[in-house]
């Protein structure tokens, strides 16, 4: 059996023939593949010692089926979702380019260029949102370019998967991508569409800055810098970023659900309103964040942290 992506490369997967290895991440390997009228199109493979676990092949399946239920724009479309031998693999519009590669390739982007990006991820969310569907995972890495320069938001359901495992295994937690945990998932409580507003609030400050706002090599501190720590001022490190710019990215980050918009269609009315204002003139008063802290349990965090990294053994010891 294939244990490396690149014994892949050149070879057939179903109808797809694999050209180039484009990503991969802890559960599958995605390539660019040319279907046989030589459409190119991105294949992503469940990795082959998953694809033999039913358990995996379902929640790799849900991926792909939570994804090609949401037909809009701003989404990623899902073209085809099968089984050939040991892979599980689907097919999806093959896009140029992600936010975290430009973002890697061209470091800090204009304002305008991500009030744009932001606005078609605040469309695409609302559509998820509508259909009840939380992605859970917003990051740079998981919002995909496309041509013509918008954007669709990508990589649905590993979260969800991942926090079905973690469930079937007792361990409660929800993963995502430390970086851009929301205080919730940090805390392991339940959570709204209102944690996809906090990640996307750590991606447009990466995009504002380069950085995102909480850094540490220490999960539980990361966790608690998320739970209680506002973040450092935008436009200190960057003070062209408009005030409004900066109240938008802080009403993302606030601490507590409530702080933050209630809905996309919000959001998106906010960074459209942007465009047709005088930027520097707005006077925007104070940013929310923190106005609802909550007493924080550090020893559910602390349980928090410990799962986790039970969590990350037992995937270690899986490969
Ligand atoms: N449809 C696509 N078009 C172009 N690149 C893609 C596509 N899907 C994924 N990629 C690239 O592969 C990487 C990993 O894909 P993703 O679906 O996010 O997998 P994972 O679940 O492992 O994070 C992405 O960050 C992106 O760089
Ligand atoms: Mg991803």
């Amino acid at each position: 059996m294939t244990h490396t992506p690149t014994d892949l490369v050149d070879h057939t997967i179903g109808p797809y023939h694999l050209e180039r290895l484009l990503g991969q991440g802890g559960f599958a390997w995605v390539f660019v593949g040319r279907e046989l009228d030589g459409t190119p199109v991105a294949v992503k493979i469940l990795k082959p010692r998953y694809g033999a676990d039913p358990l995996f092949e379902i929640r790799f399946r849900n991926e792909a089926e939570t994804a090609a239920k949401l037909d809009h724009p701003n989404i990623i479309r899902i073209r085809f979702v099968a089984r050939s031998g040991n892979y599980v693999y689907f097919a999806m519009d093959l896009c140029t380019d992600s936010l975290g590669a430009r973002l890697a390739r061209e470091g800090p982007l204009a304002e305008r260029d991500i009030l744009a990006i932001a606005a078609d991820v605040a469309r695409g969310l609302d559509f998820a949102h509508r259909q009840g569907v939380v992605h859970r995972d917003l990051k740079p890495d998981n919002i995909l370019i496309h041509s013509d320069g918008s954007a669709v938001i990508s990589d649905f359901g590993i979260a969800r998967a991942v926090s079905g495992y973690v469930a079937s295994t007792g361990v409660n937690m929800t993963i995502g991508t430390p970086q851009y945990l929301s205080p919730e998932q940090a805390q392991g409580r339940p959570l709204d569409q209102r944690a996809d507003f906090y990640a996307l609030g750590v991606t447009l400050y990466k995009a504002a800055t380069g950085e995102v706002p909480f850094t540490s090599t220490d999960w539980f501190e990361l966790a608690r810098m998320h739970v209680e720590k506002p973040p450092p001022s935008l436009r200190k490190k960057r003070p062209e970023l408009t005030k409004r710019f900066e109240r938008v990215v802080m009403k993302c980050l606030a601490k507590h659900p409530d702080d933050r918009y209630a809905d996309a269609a919000a959001l998106l009315s906010d960074l459209q309103d942007f465009d047709t204002r005088l930027r520097a003139t707005v006077d925007v008063g104070r940013a929310p964040v923190g106005t609802k802290e909550r007493q924080v349990s550090w020893r559910l965090v602390a349980a928090i942290v410990v799962g986790v990294a039970l969590l990350v053994l037992l995937v270690k010891l899986m490969r």
